[in-house]
Parts: structure tokens; sequence; C-alpha cells
């Protein structure tokens, strides 16, 4: 008799030990191994697959992939213009954050054209078909198999042969071929590496749904990441209605993009112009607030920054970002002091973004310095006025990518001025939108105060 072997394999790399640790010594994640019985052999590649010919990447017969649009055009614009055959999407997401609600809603209108399956491997036909309701989806043309098994959800998929299949979530589903509970390391791996094999070879999309841990990574291992074309994120405030749609890969697109959505009674709704989304609307003008423009994608957001400078009652002082990053700020107020001779090292300070919006990029900079400022001096920055712009460890501001799409946008949105970079001063005049345009952050803070 063989007795089982047992080995510990990590949650987070997919990296095997032969004894528990506290920490995997693979990548260093802590409480992360997890026993598992060590698998047979699996035949993971077919013997035809072995006789492959070596080509010149000119011989290769290409065309362009077809795409199928979503009927979302929120979605569309993350995924770089729709589905493309044979493609690969893993939708990440915390839980309740309305994900089987999008791809149902994506499906029912999907379905007009193509054919399309719905494998629910968490939910009840009952419980599907009541979202459906709820949603008043047109849901006549989709199809739904409540399944777990691999091996039987891949006979239907060859034997239906969709267009589009969503297995909403890959944690659930498991092989017969492993011994591991659903939802472990070697699972979660297999089911869709062979997933994404089917996708391959018979051009169906396939829409992995998975679920998110709650530091931010997708459960199960790392490689999944790697194995499929494109990784979405769905996030949002649980606080607040909207939803936004991230791509953190794509293979066939744009990863910056950012789709906007309202989750509403019936579903989730999309939000085409989100650009005046993240602005507070208050009475008076306060200072310490200010509105840049920033870009996500080719998409210009309009976001208001607001700074709280206070007199620090401890030795060191406060410093908070919420919504922006915190050594940035650091380096920012450096400047501030050595270029514009602005001392804050006796101030508590704190900076937010106002609606729950994660700004990464440096042309945030010129917005936060100026909210500093402008709290600093108790004054408030002149009404209608829009501000972008990086800084540097010099103090010289410099130029952003897209900055007079920026300005269009500001304009749009009836703001009457715009402190920019001077390098991103262009010929052609906005209409209706006044241009300050600094080379300098002394010139920056006394242009405004
Ligand atoms: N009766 C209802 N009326 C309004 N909104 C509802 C109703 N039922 C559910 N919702 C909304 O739908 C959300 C759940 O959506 P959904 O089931 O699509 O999430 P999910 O990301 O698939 O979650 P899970 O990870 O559990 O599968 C809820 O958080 C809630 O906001
Ligand atoms: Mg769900
Ligand atoms: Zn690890």
């Amino acid at each position: 008799m063989t007795r089982l072997k047992t080995l510990y394999v990590c949650n987070s790399c997919g990296g095997q030990t032969l004894k528990w640790q506290g920490q995997c010594p693979h990548c260093r994640e802590w409480n992360t191994l997890t026993e598992t019985v060590q698998e047979k052999n699996v035949l993971r590649f077919s013997p035809d697959s072995m006789q492959k010919q070596v080509l010149s990447l000119s011989e290769v017969e290409t065309e362009d992939m077809p795409r199928f649009l979503t009927g979302m055009d929120e979605l569309d614009r993350v995924l770089g213009g729709g589905l493309v055959q044979g493609g690969v999407v893993l939708l990440g997401g915390d839980p309740g954050i309305g994900k089987s609600t999008l791809l149902l809603q994506a499906l029912s209108r999907m379905s007009v054209h193509h054919r399309v399956l719905y494998v629910s491997g968490e939910e009840s036909m009952q419980q599907v078909a009541l979202r459906a309701r709820r949603l008043s989806l047109d849901v006549a043309r989709v199809d739904l198999l409540t399944e777990i098994r691999l091996e039987a959800i891949q006979s239907i998929l060859a034997e239906h042969r969709p267009r589009i299949a969503i297995i909403d979530s890959i944690q659930t589903i498991y092989s017969e071929t492993l011994q591991s509970a659903p939802g472990s390391v070697a699972q979660v791996r297999e089911c869709a590496a062979r997933l994404t094999r089917f996708a391959k070879t018979s051009g169906t999309c396939i829409v992995l749904v998975g679920h998110v841990t709650k530091d931010g990574a997708l459960a199960g291992p790392r490689v999944l990441e790697h194995m499929v074309d494109t990784v979405l994120y769905f996030e949002g405030d649980t606080h607040s209605t909207f939803r936004l749609i991230r791509a953190f890969k794509n293979r066939f697109g744009a990863v910056n993009e950012l789709g906007v959505f309202a989750m509403t009674e019936k579903g989730l709704r999309e939000v085409g112009n989100p650009s005046a989304l993240f602005l507070s609307h208050h009475g008076v003008r306060v200072a310490g607030t200010c509105v840049m423009v920033t870009q996500e994608g080719t998409r210009p957001l309009l976001v208001e920054i607001q700074a709280l400078v206070d007199e620090a009652h401890a030795p060191s002082p406060r410093r908070l970002c919420v919504g922006l990053e915190q050594n940035r700020l650091a380096m920012l107020l450096a400047v501030l002091h050595r270029h514009a001779g602005i001392p804050c090292f006796d101030q508590d300070i704190f900076i937010n973004a106002v609606g729950g919006v994660k700004i990464t990029e440096p042309g945030a900079d010129l917005a936060v310095m100026l909210a500093i400022v402008s709290s600093l001096k108790n004054r408030v920055l002149p009404e209608k006025t829009v501000i972008f712009g990086e800084i540097g460890l010099a103090g010289e501001v410099r130029p952003v990518q897209r900055g007079q799409e920026r300005i269009k946008e500001a304009a749009k949105l009836g703001f009457t001025c715009a402190v920019i970079p001077k390098a991103n001063q262009s010929r052609q005049a906005v209409k209706g939108i006044e241009i300050i345009a600094v080379e300098r952050v002394e010139e920056a803070v006394s242009a405004l105060f």
C-alpha cells in the first residue's frame, strides 16, 4: 500500500515545501502554507502538442482578432474594445461588490448576438434567475449551468461551443484528477490552466470570476494572473454606490483604463461622464481645497484635493494622505521649504482626495502643494481654477501627459482658469479658460497667493 504523501503549498506564490513553516521560503509571506496531498502525476500535455514545428515569425498567418462588444461601454473600454476571441479574462473583486451582477447584465446583452453560457458554482439556478428578474434582464437566450466539476464543465463547453462563457467563480471549480479541495492553489491553478487551454483551442472567450482576499490579492496563486490574458479588478467603497473597474493586466489593450459604474436597484448603471464625480460641492469656498485634473487612461477626471494644515502639538508632526502617496508628500514639503521658503515642520498635515479615488500619478504634485499653502495661509484659491503638474526635486514644475485634454475637460465643466506646467502650454488656446503657465514652484505660489 502506498502512503499518501503530504506537502505544504503557499497560497500566495504556489511554492512548495516538505514541512510546515510560518513563513513561505519562496515569497516570504507569512502564514500562507497549507497542507495538501501530493498529487498523482497528471498528464498535462496531450501527445499531439509535442509535435509542433518551428516557424519564422513572418510566416505565421495572422488576422485581426475578432472582438465582441459586451454591450456595456464602460466594460468594453477597460477591456480595450471588447472581449477578444479565445481570450481569458479574470475579474477579481471583494465579496458582494457586484461581479455576478455585472457579468449577468453583460451576458444578457451579448446573448442577442452570440451564444453565451453562464456557469455558476456558487449560486443555485433559482438564485441566478431571481437576480435576473430583479434586474429585469432579458435572459431568454442565456444558457445556465450550475456545476463545479471541471470535467463536466469542459464537456458541456465542448458540446455547446458558446462564444462567451462565464465561470463564477474559479475558486469553486474542482478537477477530479486532483485530490486537494476546491479553492486550493493546485485546484485553482489546474482548473484555470485547462479552461485557458480550451479557450485558446476553441476560440471561446472565457471570463473567470475570482475572489479577492482581505489584503487585496486574488485568492489563489499568483500564477493565475500570469495565465490569463486580462486581469480586471472591480473595486469600490462599500459606503458609496460607485464602482470602478480597472485593468491590472491586458494583453489586448492599455492597462490604465477605468470603467465607472453606479450600483442601483436595477443593477449596475454605467457612468459615461464621471469627470465631475469626485468634486465636493460646498457652497462657500474654503481654504485648503483645490481641483486637479488627473488622467485615467484616455479619460480626464477632475478630483478635489483637500489639505488641512494645523499647528502640531506633538514633537513629531503628523502626516497623513488618503488617496495619494505618503512618501510623495514628504518630498513635496521639502521642496516647498527649500525652493519656496515655506516651512511646515511644526505643522500636522492631512491630505485627502475626495470621493475615495486613488491618484498614483505625479501630476497631482502641484495641486497638493498649493492646497497645503492655501490651508497654511488660510487663503482660498481663486474660484473655478484647476491645477496640475509634476514637481521635481529642483523645484521645477514638470509637464504631464495629455495636458491639452485635461484643460479641455476642465473648460467643458465650466472652469475658467488653469495653473499648468509651462511645458504643457500649447499655442492653441482652449476657449473659455485662462492659462497660468508656471516653470517653478515659487512662481506658482506667488501667482496664486
Ligand atoms: N434586492 C436588492 N436590491 C438592491 N440591491 C441589491 C439587492 N440584492 C443585492 N443587491 C446588490 O448587489 C450586490 C451583490 O452583487 P453580486 O451578487 O453581483 O456580487 P458578487 O461580487 O458576485 O458577490 P459574491 O462575491 O458574493 O459572488 C449587493 O452588494 C447589493 O449591493
Ligand atoms: Mg457572485
Ligand atoms: Zn509563497
